[in-house]
């Protein structure tokens, strides 16, 4: 087993800030120590295999992205990272665990598509991983399958109200499966948008030569999120099912998940960097085809109308609780481009996973939340929600040796001939300057990223069997 000592930096966990070294022991964090302190008599820094200077850097929880589509059959292609590209590109950003979608389409067996995940995932990944299920056909059988879900490790599942044909339930399906959540203990996550609408509304809007990437956004209007939205946690209330809304973008369905928790229901919401930063007037209506590079729904939203503002203030005020990428790649040729004069045929998604650390530390940065708040949003929020705790999204002794040093003073420069590795022919980010940069990551003891190198291998991640929910009031 080997030992590693962090030292000299400035430990940063959900709830505090302090100067303290950090002792890794094989796979776990064996203790947190004040600075120049012993243990057990002998002097750590002449008997641990490897010492870590962290002097003037922050010593955080890996991050934990939960909401990652590698390798995601939609739109008439699959998301362009795999497993092994996709969690190696979020190790190099500072991600130490992802939690990826398996997929159930109507007519297919749950456990089918769980074991074709465990499949695509096994031996090729980067860092620790674990699954949600998409259940997109709920029928007899698939609400049976749920019955296991809990004891395979997969303590939560997504439905869609958006995506008719292809992973849409309608409100009678909904119903079943949150009444069904709510007996075992599942999370349900939703995609909150009223796909029946959408669907005639981009139909008219084609009609209409209005094809351009730009359209996508105003098909997908934020009425249709606030409804979906509101629907949800109703049909959530009354079955006693918890509720997480999945890419939160349009201010008024923050508006809606505020009352509700006002309210005291178990309702949550992530938002994810894109509908913080970006916006429908400067990406998604980029001119000609290049805005397809940010077709993703729920879509970019106006700036003019504020929803970025509102995104940022509803992280500081718990309004919403935390931030994933929703990362699903294409690449514009051979796959967005699909969608050429036709923006309904652009597959959804952008690519972020490497990204998300360094975005969200911007807001500490620019002071929109605390170094704190930074941790809680990307790392320690997700692990509780999604039944981590104690093993993630921690520094304290027991705890998995996932550990990233963060150098506020360095500098990362965002784009495609730049800082990427993502398996992606752009960027979202391109051109982003940020404040700060991952200077190692740790996974489960290992440095895997260290000073511009990658020193891990694939097979690295295993699979993490996940709890329930340590969120819930
Ligand atoms: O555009 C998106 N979000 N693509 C991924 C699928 C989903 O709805 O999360
Ligand atoms: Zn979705
Ligand atoms: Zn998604
Ligand atoms: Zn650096």
């Amino acid at each position: 087993m080997t030992t590693t000592l962090i030292t000299g930096g400035t430990v940063v966990t959900a709830t505090g800030r302090s100067e303290a070294d950090v002792l890794v022991d094989g796979e776990t964090i064996a203790a947190v120590l004040a600075p120049g302190s012993v243990l057990l008599g002998s002097d750590l820094r002449s008997s641990v295999d490897t010492v870590v200077d962290a002097t003037g850097k922050y010593v955080i929880p890996g991050g934990i992205d939960a909401h990652t589509h590698m390798e995601l059959p939609f739109g008439g292609t699959n998301a362009s990272d795999t497993f092994e590209t996709g969690t190696r590109a979020a190790a190099w950003g500072g991600t130490t665990t992802i939690i990826d979608f398996a997929v159930q389409r109507y007519g297919e067996r749950v456990q089918d598509g769980l074991a074709a995940w465990h499949e695509k995932a096994a031996g090729n990944c980067a860092i620790d991983y674990g699954f949600h299920q998409i259940i997109g056909g709920v029928d007899a059988d698939s609400l049976t399958a749920m019955d296991s879900l809990v004891d395979e490790g997969i303590s939560s599942f997504k439905l869609f109200m958006a995506y008719p044909g292809v992973f849409y339930s309608d409100d009678a399906q909904i119903l079943r499966a949150m009444q069904k959540a709510a007996d075992t203990g599942l999370l349900t996550m939703m995609h909150a948008e009223n796909g029946p609408a959408i669907d005639v509304l981009a139909e008219q809007l084609v009609a209409q030569g209005k094809t351009d990437p730009y359209y996508h956004g105003i098909a997908r209007a934020w009425q249709m999120e606030e409804e979906a939205t509101h629907r949800a946690i109703m049909l959530a209330h009354l079955t006693g099912a918890p509720l997480y809304v999945v890419h939160v973008s349009a201010k008024q369905a923050v508006a809606q998940l505020a009352a509700a928790r006002d309210a005291g229901q178990n309702v949550f919401g992530e938002t994810c960097p894109q509908y913080l930063y970006l916006s429908l007037e400067e990406q998604l209506g980029a001119p000609g085809f290049e805005g397809a590079k940010w077709v993703c729904s729920t879509p970019l939203r106006s700036r003019e109308e504020g929803h970025q503002h509102s995104m940022w203030q509803a992280l500081r005020t718990n309004d919403l609780q935390m931030v994933s990428t929703d990362h699903c790649p294409f690449c514009m040729k051979g796959q967005k481009d699909l969608g050429v004069g036709d923006f309904r045929k652009i597959p959804n998604g952008i690519g972020s996973v490497e990204h998300r650390m360094d975005l969200m530390y911007q807001g500490v940065v620019t002071g929109q939340i605390t170094l704190e708040r930074w941790v809680e949003l990307t790392s320690t929020t997700p692990a509780r929600m999604f039944g981590l705790h104690g093993r993630k999204g921690v520094i304290a002794p027991g705890a998995d040796a996932d550990i990233v040093v963060y150098d506020p003073a360095g500098h990362t420069s965002i784009g495609i001939d730049k800082t990427h590795h993502m398996n992606m022919d752009h960027s979202a980010w391109e051109g982003f300057e940020i404040d700060g940069h991952v200077d190692t990551v740790i996974s489960r003891g290992k440095v895997v990223v260290d000073d511009g190198a990658y020193l891990g291998s694939k097979g690295d991640g295993r699979f993490l069997k996940r709890g329930l929910s340590q969120y819930l009031v």
